[in-house]
């Protein structure tokens, strides 16, 4: 901790601890202010370093795709830094680095969490925290909005990819292990959505979303069992610094405003002693004033509130609130300590805080750890022989996931909602450049050339979704032509039936699709999730220098009523799972 300058006035935590003679001195109304301006955290478009002066915040965030104008690391370095220089007490910077440092361009992009909970590896979700708090380290920031501790029951669900798995001990595991990696190297961790996001009925949510920030309508008993579960080893093993709220409601209850999650249950039975941060404008959700919204979330428990736009309105509106008696000083007080109790441990107030050097970003370890992870998460569905592939075999590539690195990274990719081609991933190997890296070495052909059709031995087919983020990705129609499929998938499904060549589907997506139609027509059929940029991970599976590892972390339906397959409904479908939970091939 750091005793700061404050005009002429030493302050220590927003306390004065020596004043000067002829200055007017602070006033106890300015701590209260300043202390309010500490729970308040603005978007960085919104927010300018100018403006501390005015209203010292205590937190700044980049929303899904926003960085500087210079978006090198120096430009990341150099905005983060300005925000600082105009700050008494450090400000926190956060982002949503969810698959790696996916806001800085150049970064490497790891399988979002879905692949991971393929792969099951709690060393493999250490090592990637640790990489990516790195990168993020290097671009001067200090909180990362992950993990998603969401167990995810039906995948129509457009965050479902953020989700590591239906199963709460599996999210437990690998989730802790992800926070204790990022929280070793210096960045602090959110366990997030706070609570039983992934549990919301279909048809629940308003507006255009179907699922996303809709109703968990389910048992206390329910709640706790699958929902919390995950919560309890992120705090108690894995000593996660931040939580934050969920959108959603638990039986018509927004838990933006659930004093009884909140207070009771996360800060009190289970010892929560962090940040409980909002999510973005989620208090405008709840019914009334701002006034009323701000008094209904602070009282519930929220210490900060993530209001990329209104942070100003919020401030003063806080302070009202307090000098009305509608938020007690002490609940104020509480949150200010917390907040202070994260930038303590993150080094921020005795400037101990290390930014790691640029030279971490896509380095070759991180490839590697990437490329590992990928070959991991890999499920192999179904396989009648034709692989592990000869290293010289001629090969006809198609479909859209052939040679994109943004299908192949999914939403949260550059852009919240994520790039439809690879133009911003420059530094990402495609599906098409991996096996061409082997096929050269080993005198085997790869072409993307249709007309070469009959000069080949073996067909890939890489069918992909298009990228999508939140609620956008909420589907009603799971099939190959569903919901956010892409519409190339049409010809090159076409294409591949008609060829009268071995089949080998890869398909790229954020969540099981149905197949059961198509599965017949496939020689061998590989889920390769959103791999993101190090596509050699499925080449090295392909051709067998891997074996085959994954195992699905989800049930796979045979239809898109996917409401009642999860392993943990109690009143399961059995009769409309494809693939079960658990499943996945290898090599003999
Ligand atoms: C999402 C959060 C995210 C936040 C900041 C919200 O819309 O629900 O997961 O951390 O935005 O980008
Ligand atoms: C932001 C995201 C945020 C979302 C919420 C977007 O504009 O970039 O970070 O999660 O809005 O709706």
């Amino acid at each position: 901790m750091t005793i700061r300058k404050l005009g002429c006035l030493t302050v220590l935590f927003g306390l004065i601890i020596s004043g000067c003679t002829n200055q007017p001195v602070v006033n106890e109304d300015e701590i209260l202010r300043n202390k309010i301006a500490q729970l308040v955290q603005a978007e960085r478009n919104n927010f300018s370093a100018q403006q501390i002066s005015e209203y010292p915040l205590g937190s700044v965030l980049s929303g899904g795709g926003s960085r500087p104008s210079d978006g090198s690391v120096q430009g990341w370095k150099k905005m983060v830094t300005g925000y600082q220089e105009k700050s008494d007490i450090p400000i926190l910077y956060g982002v949503d680095a969810v698959h790696g440092h996916n806001n800085l361009l150049g970064a490497t992009i790891f399988p979002h969490n879905i692949g991971l909970g393929a792969a099951n590896d709690e060393d493999l979700m250490r090592r990637i925290g640790v990489a990516t708090a790195k990168e993020v380290s290097a671009t001067g920031i200090h909180w990362n909005f992950a993990p998603t501790l969401a167990v995810v029951q039906d995948i129509r669900w457009g965050r479902t990819y953020e989700s590591f798995s239906e199963d709460q001990t599996l999210v437990s595991r690998l989730g802790t292990a992800y926070i204790q990696g990022l929280q070793s190297a210096g960045i602090a961790a959110t366990a997030k959505h706070f609570l039983a996001d992934g549990a919301t009925e279909f048809g629940s949510a308003s507006g255009s979303y179907l699922l996303d920030q809709g109703d968990a309508r389910l048992s206390e008993d329910e709640i706790r069992r699958v929902h919390l579960h995950p919560y309890i080893d992120a705090i108690e093993k894995g000593d996660v610094l931040t939580v934050m709220i969920s959108y959603s409601s638990i039986n018509g209850k927004k838990l933006h405003a659930s004093k009884y999650w909140i207070t009771d249950v996360l800060k009190g039975e289970l010892g929560f002693k962090g940040v409980v941060i909002s999510d973005w404008e989620a208090i405008h959700q709840l019914p009334g004033s701002l006034y009323q919204q701000i008094v209904a979330s602070m009282n519930a428990g929220i210490d900060m509130l993530m209001e990329p736009f209104k942070w100003k309105e919020t401030v003063d509106t806080m302070v009202r609130a307090v000098n009305n008696g509608d938020i007690s000083k002490e609940r104020i007080e509480d949150a200010y300590q917390r907040v202070m109790l994260v930038k303590e441990k993150l080094g921020l107030l005795d400037g101990s805080f290390k930014m790691a050097d640029a030279s971490v970003i896509h380095s070759q370890e991180h490839q590697d750890l990437a490329r590992e992870a990928v070959a991991k998460s890999l499920v192999l569905l179904k396989n009648n022989g034709v692989l592990p592939l000869k290293k010289n075999a001629k090969i006809l590539l198609i479909g859209p996931g052939a040679d994109n690195a943004g299908l192949a990274s999914g939403g949260w990719t550059y852009s919240w909602q994520g790039e439809t081609t690879g133009s911003n991933l420059p530094q990402a190997t495609t599906l098409k450049q991996a096996f061409e890296s082997v096929a050269s070495a080993f005198g085997g052909m790869i072409t993307t050339d249709v007309s070469l059709i009959n000069q080949v031995d073996i067909v890939v087919l890489a069918l992909a979704e298009q990228p999508y983020a939140e609620g956008v990705g909420d589907a009603t129609d799971l099939a190959l032509n569903g919901s956010q499929m892409s519409a190339a998938n049409k010809d090159a499904l076409m294409l591949a039936k008609a060829s009268k060549k071995p089949v080998v589907t890869i398909l790229t997506a954020g969540r099981p699709r149905v197949v059961t139609d198509e599965l017949k027509d496939w020689d061998a059929f590989v889920m390769a999730w959103l791999y993101g940029t190090e596509a050699k991970g499925i080449t090295d599976v392909l051709y067998g220098d891997v074996n085959f590892t994954g195992r699905l972390p989800f049930s796979w339906p045979k239809t898109s009523k996917t409401d009642d397959i999860s392993s943990q409904d109690p009143d399961r479908d059995a009769s409309n799972v494809l693939f079960d939970f658990g499943f996945g091939l290898k090599y003999e």
